[in-house]
């Protein structure tokens, strides 16, 4: 079953980035092409019924399997990125963190309005990132097909705050 082999490769790292933190760490799954196949086929089969015109995909563990899943469904897609990256116009979000603030970026032709796009980052904790996604795709008039993780942190209450956005939430591995 895709959750086990997914947990099973995934390493935990006590105290980074910062004392206290244990970090979900997914770089061995990268090693293994069979299960990034597998997983990939997980995703497609999981949103299979949404209508999905571009997938959105959160830099930058966001940009692995949102890629792929782009280019198996045969839409577009569109990196959503950390501020001063993105090289031609952009809109922008700027988000709360526990502690300060963050900004994300997405370049203004990156769909058409009327679009409906598939949000997918690597794991979702507090929910923030992809709530701040969220808005900034609505603000250019796009709409939010879905989300998408490899990982959920469910005692992080972030499936809660996104379930307001979209019903359409896929977690392979949650914990
Ligand atoms: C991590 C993770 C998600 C986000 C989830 O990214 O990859 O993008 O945090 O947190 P949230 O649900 O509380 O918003 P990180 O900021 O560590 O950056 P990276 O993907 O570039 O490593
Ligand atoms: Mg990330």
């Amino acid at each position: 079953m895709i959750e086990q082999q997914i947990k099973s490769a995934i390493r935990d790292i006590h105290d980074f980035p910062k004392p206290g933190i244990i970090f979900k760490d997914i770089t061995p799954i990268l090693k293994d092409p069979v299960l990034c196949d597998a997983i990939s086929t997980a995703f497609l089969d999981k949103i299979k019924d949404m209508q999905i015109d571009a997938v959105a995909g959160i830099e930058s563990r966001g940009f692995l399997f949102g890629l792929t899943m782009a280019t198996k469904l045969g839409v577009p897609f569109i990196p959503v990125r950390k501020a001063g990256k993105l090289p031609y116009s952009v809109n922008q979000k700027i988000y709360e963190l526990e502690y300060g603030t963050a900004t994300i970026e997405i370049h203004t032709d990156a769909f058409e309005p009327g679009n409906r796009i598939l949000i997918h980052d690597d794991l979702l904790a507090t929910g923030g990132t992809v709530t701040a996604t969220s808005e900034l795709i609505k603000e250019m008039g796009g709409h939010v097909a879905g989300f998408s993780f490899v990982v959920g942190l469910s005692f992080l209450k972030g499936l809660e705050k996104i379930s307001a956005i979209s019903d359409n939430i896929v977690v392979l591995a949650d914990y």
